[in-house]
């Protein structure tokens, strides 16, 4: 009897953690420059996240969603405002808030296709797999959902037609090594879509929520989606997803289309309004633009690496070692915490609190391993 065999963990059981740091069950302390994959951006156990939680979980824990609470009610109405106007469908998950998004799709231009990127990453569930076009991660389970197309980002704009119901796009790629698409590319299929009446949507699961400098990524990027789906960032450390609905899609889902029984509710509510209490800060989110500038400038006088990429927080580096091999070393030697994407690419994605002491002792640990 044991856990499911679906995932290659390391050797290594946490039992704390506070800020950009993490605690193992012999007291060792870890350096975490990954998050939980890009969901602790305010680090670990935040006290604002921590007390919100505590306080509601005393008071009101679930009541499903025949029923408002104030909570979730004015988080819908506070991303909305923030974001695109119109309105917000509550899950749990960024898989989750993927489907969501392709059904209200598919209901906006029925039967139209779905367009996403090669190398998409979008989520474990059917029919966001479907939009993942990663061959590993599909093959065993084919059948997959029809109706979609993927092709290499650059073709994306001269593809979008009369027959497509959507683009589905991460506006920098997280799970395949942050590839960062041009603000041009991304009006090119902005565009497309105008000219075919086809919604645009940005999966910004992993971009949203501060991590590449601004709220949302798009708005660096100056291409507004007409959908947007969230996750990760958006609980603090708590399971919620969101998809974010502009005017033009606001009221395509009706009473009965889509549901679920846990989403939304009162506690990951008041944990996401405590992440936007400090993240949705221009001084914030300025210092997190400038934090991504020193890890980059920073890694690239590191011997060993080729290139670095990346926005704000979320950064890659290529590396003329075995990435997989530094990443287990790092973990288990130098007690620093990171991922690989690829066979020679390192990701990094720190808490957003991060200071500049801990990028250059993050780096100080990965020396040794490179070069
Ligand atoms: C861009 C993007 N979309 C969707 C997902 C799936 O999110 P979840 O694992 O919460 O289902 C991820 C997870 O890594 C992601 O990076």
């Amino acid at each position: 009897m044991s856990l499911a065999n679906t995932y290659a963990r390391y050797p290594v059981e946490f039992v704390s953690g506070t800020g950009c740091w993490l605690t193992d069950a012999q007291g060792d302390r870890y350096l975490d420059f990954l998050s939980g994959i890009a969901v602790n951006n305010l680090g670990h156990c935040h006290p604002a996240v921590v007390s919100a939680v505590q306080e509601q979980v005393g008071k009101l824990m679930h009541v499903s969603n025949l029923f408002y609470t104030d909570a979730n009610r004015s988080l819908a109405v506070r991303l909305a405002s923030r974001s695109l106007g119109g309105s917000v469908f509550f899950c749990n998950s960024g898989a989750e808030a993927n489907e969501a998004a392709i059904k209200l799709v598919r209901k906006f231009r029925p039967r139209g296709d779905v367009i996403v990127a090669l190398n998409a990453f979008h989520g474990r569930t059917y029919g966001a797999l479907s939009a993942t076009p990663q061959e590993a991660k599909q093959a065993p389970f084919a059948p997959l959902v029809p109706g979609f197309r993927a092709m290499d980002v650059a073709e994306i704009p001269g593809a979008v037609d009369s027959q497509t119901a959507a683009v589905l796009i991460e506006p920098i790629q997280g799970e395949s090594g942050v590839n960062v698409f041009s603000p041009e590319l991304l009006s090119s299929i902005r565009a497309a879509c105008d000219a075919a009446g086809a919604a645009l949507v940005f999966d910004e699961v992993q971009t949203g929520m501060g991590r590449t400098g601004s709220l949302f990524a798009y708005e660096q990027v100056g291409v507004v989606p007409d959908a947007m789906t969230l996750a990760k960032g958006l609980g603090g450390g708590l399971p919620i997803g969101a998809l974010v609905m502009g005017e033009k899609l606001a009221g395509v889902l009706a009473p009965g289309d889509h549901g679920s029984t846990f989403a939304g509710g009162p506690v990951v509510s008041v944990a996401a309004h405590a992440v936007l209490d400090v993240i949705d800060d221009d001084a914030f989110l300025s210092t997190v633009r400038d934090r991504g500038e020193r890890l980059v400038e920073l890694l690239k006088e590191l011997p060993g690496v080729v290139s670095v990429r990346g926005r704000g927080l979320m950064v890659a580096a290529e590396v003329d070692a075995e990435a997989p091999e530094v990443a287990k070393r790092a973990l288990m030697e130098q007690k620093l915490i990171l991922n690989a994407t690829g066979a020679t690419t390192l990701r990094f994605l720190p808490p957003l609190i991060v200071s500049d002491d801990e990028i250059d002792e993050a780096l100080r640990r990965l020396r040794p391993l490179l070069g």
